[in-house]
């Protein structure tokens, strides 16, 4: 992990957020390749799940929402870590994890007072001071609340912890202003704020994320067929984005475990530098969400079949993608370190071409002798392939590398000799292998080589 932090940082994809005033806990921001990473995951997204599909519309909602929603779908008091404090030093913990760390036990969803008495049965310490001075453990609400200017009533609002619950308030809008029939999906991309008690494994578990998520509205007898289409469609999607279908694994949340939505929930773990975590999650919300909607706002959420003449509250379920750990899983898969045959060494991101930061470099051998203009000329061509980069400073052979490190599938060379004939020099990233063709040829080549 620390190389690839370094790398993130060295290279513009992750930068630590705040960095002048000392960093600030948990906050990151994505410098310019990483912005580009991130919106080509989210373009690629929409185009596969919203786009491609006729049965899934997408939305975007505001982050703000009723605060009655999250009355109603249980968040409100229901969102809870919980939290152990050491008394000495101050530091906080999530009692689920110490237990974990130290006695290699699961006891997440135990009673408070449960925990309690395993950490002190076993006189577990404090990680940071070594102390076992150590609070009885307690809830600690993971939703970030806000006070809105208006007094009274809906004064206090919330940061959504998750996108889906706009899907589920604007599902009678889309039913009345789309022409949809079950089955039919709601999807949305966009910001999630948690409350973590201990952020972390760099932007893994943030406090302020991007989650991509799908509710899709089925009949209660649909859900077992539609659940397994939905997790076969998200293994296809990480195949899409590179990752090794070897590094994803699935993880069945036992019954005791599920969330109080869901009545089953399959997580798509990948193996992370710091072990096997979850990546994604698929759940099967049951009519749970509509149903509290329906009592809490007191608005009819039912849909009607005008071909059976039925009335009932669809059942729904939710494949969702946290958007950072995509990220993160797409820069691990990719980085690799290569020995050469002259015995150098290199890191080269080998991020699928679909979701390289910049897709063709085009570098002057020289910057003198018109190489730049000819070079640039072939730039402002290629740039209808996506962001491509020039780049006319220093040796060509640290050029290269630094193309490697950043993950473009190819570079072109400019030199004396595309002077007199026109031809250029394309280098694959991968093989290293390096190829002369023509101008005239080249956008179509580098398109369906690497593009298609
Ligand atoms: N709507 C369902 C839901 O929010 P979740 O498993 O709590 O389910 C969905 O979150 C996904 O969001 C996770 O699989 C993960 O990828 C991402 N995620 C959750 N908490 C996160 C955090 N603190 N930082 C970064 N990503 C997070």
């Amino acid at each position: 992990m620390d190389k690839i932090i370094a790398l993130c940082k060295r290279r513009g994809f992750v930068y630590p957020g705040s960095e002048i005033y000392g960093g600030f806990g948990n906050s990151y921001t994505y410098g310019p390749y990483g912005a580009e990473l991130k919106k080509n995951i989210k373009d690629l997204w929409w185009q596969t799940f919203v786009q491609n599909r006729e049965d899934v519309v997408g939305i975007d909602a505001d982050i703000i929402l009723h605060p009655k929603t999250w009355e109603a779908s249980g968040h409100v008091g229901g969102f809870n870590d919980q939290l152990v404090d050491c008394k000495n030093c101050q530091a906080r913990f999530r009692a689920d994890h110490l237990v974990e760390d130290a006695l290699g036990q699961d006891c997440e969803g135990l009673p408070d007072e449960e925990v309690t008495k395993i950490i002190k049965d076993n006189n577990l310490k404090c990680t940071k001071c070594g102390k076992t001075d150590l609070s009885d453990v307690r809830k600690f609400s993971q939703m970030f609340s806000t006070q809105m200017a208006k007094t009274g009533a809906g004064a206090t609002a919330y940061l959504r912890p998750e996108t889906a619950q706009a899907m589920f308030l604007e599902y009678k809008n889309i039913l009345d202003s789309m022409r949809v029939k079950l089955p039919f999906g709601i999807a949305q991309q966009g910001k999630a704020f948690r409350n973590e008690i201990t952020p972390g494994n760099f932007i893994f578990r943030r406090l302020e994320f991007e989650q991509m998520e799908i509710e899709y509205f089925i009949r209660e007898e649909q859900w077992k067929e539609v659940f397994e289409a939905w997790l076969g469609r998200m293994k296809d999607w990480c195949d899409t984005i590179g990752l090794k279908a070897e590094h994803v694994h699935e993880l069945e949340h036992a019954q005791e475990k599920l969330s109080h939505y869901s009545k089953r929930t399959v997580d798509l773990e990948f193996d992370f530098p710091f072990g096997k975590k979850e990546l994604y999650g698929l759940a099967y919300r049951t009519n749970f969400d509509l149903t509290q909607h329906q009592e809490h706002s007191g608005k009819k959420l039912e849909y009607f079949d005008d071909a059976t003449g039925e009335r009932f509250i669809p059942h729904v379920i939710e494949p969702t993608w946290g958007l950072d750990r995509t990220i993160l899983a797409v820069l691990c898969e990719a980085y690799t370190e290569e020995k050469l045959e002259d015995g150098s060494e290199r890191t080269v991101m080998k991020i699928t071409s679909k979701l390289a930061p910049v897709k063709v470099a085009i570098l002057p051998l020289m910057k003198k002798d018109g190489l730049s203009e000819k070079a640039h000329e072939i730039f402002k061509d290629l740039q209808s392939l996506g962001n491509c980069e020039f780049d006319k400073s220093g040796a060509i052979g640290k050029r290269y590398r630094r193309q490697d490190e950043i993950g473009t599938p190819v570079c072109v060379t400019v030199d004396y000799d595309t002077l007199e004939d026109d031809t250029v020099t394309i280098r694959d990233r991968d093989t290293m292998k390096q190829e002369r063709i023509k101008i005239s040829e080249l956008k179509n080549l580098v398109r369906e080589r690497y593009f298609a």
